[in-house]
């Protein structure tokens, strides 16, 4: 296939890049050359699709667009430029574009949305995120032609690359040993899926022309697995203290993400519907995934790799041992 990936120089973009010229497709990435640079071997043209006119110096047909678009005017200009010369279109979506983050496992088809916005700025208002990301969706469905749409509804994307650092928190902090609080319940919902793993099923719904709303997400684990996992992934096995959201939260642990977080971890009932969604429909749509410890293992080789890490996020080693010193205490 001839393959256009606006965006293609960062994580997801870069691994279906990567992955598509494997398999021996042909790769345009178009963007601005600020945030990260393409894989080698793709072809790279340089885009600013805050203008109206941005994607002018994209030439040709594709039998496959490959669009992380978060700003609806940048999805707006999209159509305007390539509507006609693109076979079959991904918007690369998200999760957050669902209005009810409580019930657990949902499906794409028949989730209720935020309302769009078409005029969010999620770089100025990250609340607006999800929403931007639904006025994404109903452009790119109304002007490339919602049976050749692929609306690709992004959980959590993890490993080698991720520059969230969320994932690779665990991932450092099983390396470190000793004993690890794990927050919440072993038995609480996680889900997740594999950089590498969405890339691929990219490219072959692309191929099949897969249409419609799909959650890009594998199954739901338990926290239990998730952490025999990174066990497992780690060759590891440091001892677990499961420490409840009450005690965390009244303690000022920040949770999902940020300095003082234990990331990927979630407030319950209220976020119960977040990583518990229902990935069937998207496994049976081609969707593979690899053993958690294989991510783990990959993750760690490539931070191991890395000349910077950012260690601000998650709990620091000081403020966890101070954690689980009151908890024991208690
Ligand atoms: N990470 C997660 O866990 C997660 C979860 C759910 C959904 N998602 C979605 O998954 C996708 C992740 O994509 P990604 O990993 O490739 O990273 P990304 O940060 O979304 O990449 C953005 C790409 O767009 C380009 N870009 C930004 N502004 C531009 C402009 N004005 N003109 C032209 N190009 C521009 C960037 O390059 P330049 O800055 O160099 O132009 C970059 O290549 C996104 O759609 C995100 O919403 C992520």
């Amino acid at each position: 296939m001839r393959i256009l990936i606006l965006g293609g120089t960062v994580f997801l973009g870069r691994a279906v890049a990567r992955q598509a010229l494997a398999a021996g497709h042909e790769v345009l990435c178009a963007a601005r050359g600020e945030s990260g640079a393409p894989v080698g071997g793709a072809r790279f043209v340089r885009v600013d699709r805050d203008e109206p006119d941005g994607l002018s110096a994209v030439e040709g047909e594709f039998d496959a667009v490959v669009d992380v678009a978060r700003h609806p005017h940048h999805v707006r200009h999209a159509v305007t430029a390539l509507a006609g010369r693109a076979g079959h279109y991904t918007l690369v979506s998200t999760g957050s574009v669902y209005a009810d983050v409580a019930t657990p496992h949902q499906t794409a088809a028949t989730a209720p949305l935020l309302p769009p916005d078409h005029d969010a700025d999620p770089a100025a208002d990250p609340e607006s995120y999800g929403r931007a990301k639904v006025a994404c969706e109903r452009l790119a469905a109304g002007g490339f032609g919602a049976g050749r749409t692929l609306l690709l509804r992004a959980g959590l994307i993890v490993g080698p690359e991720d520059p969230t650092g969320r994932f690779d928190y665990w991932v450092r902090r099983y390396e470190r040993g000793g004993e690890v609080l794990a927050p919440g319940g072993p038995d609480e919902s996680v889900q997740l899926v594999d950089v590498r793993d969405l890339a691929d099923w990219i490219l072959t719904a692309a191929g099949r022309g897969l249409a419609g709303p799909f959650d890009g997400v594998g199954a739901p684990m338990t926290r239990a697995e998730f952490h025999a996992g990174l066990a497992a992934g780690t060759g590891t096995a440091p001892p677990l203290t499961w420490v409840t959201q009450e005690f965390l939260l009244e303690r000022g642990v920040v949770p999902w993400a940020g300095p003082r977080s234990l990331p990927l971890w979630l407030p319950l009932p209220r976020y119960a519907g977040f990583m518990s969604r229902d990935a069937g429909p998207s496994l049976a749509a081609g969707l593979r995934i690899r053993p958690l410890a294989e991510t783990v293992r990959d993750t760690r080789n490539a931070f191991r790799d890395a000349t910077h890490i950012d260690e601000s996020l998650g709990l620091g080693i000081d403020e966890e041992t101070a954690l689980l010193r009151e908890w024991h205490a208690r």
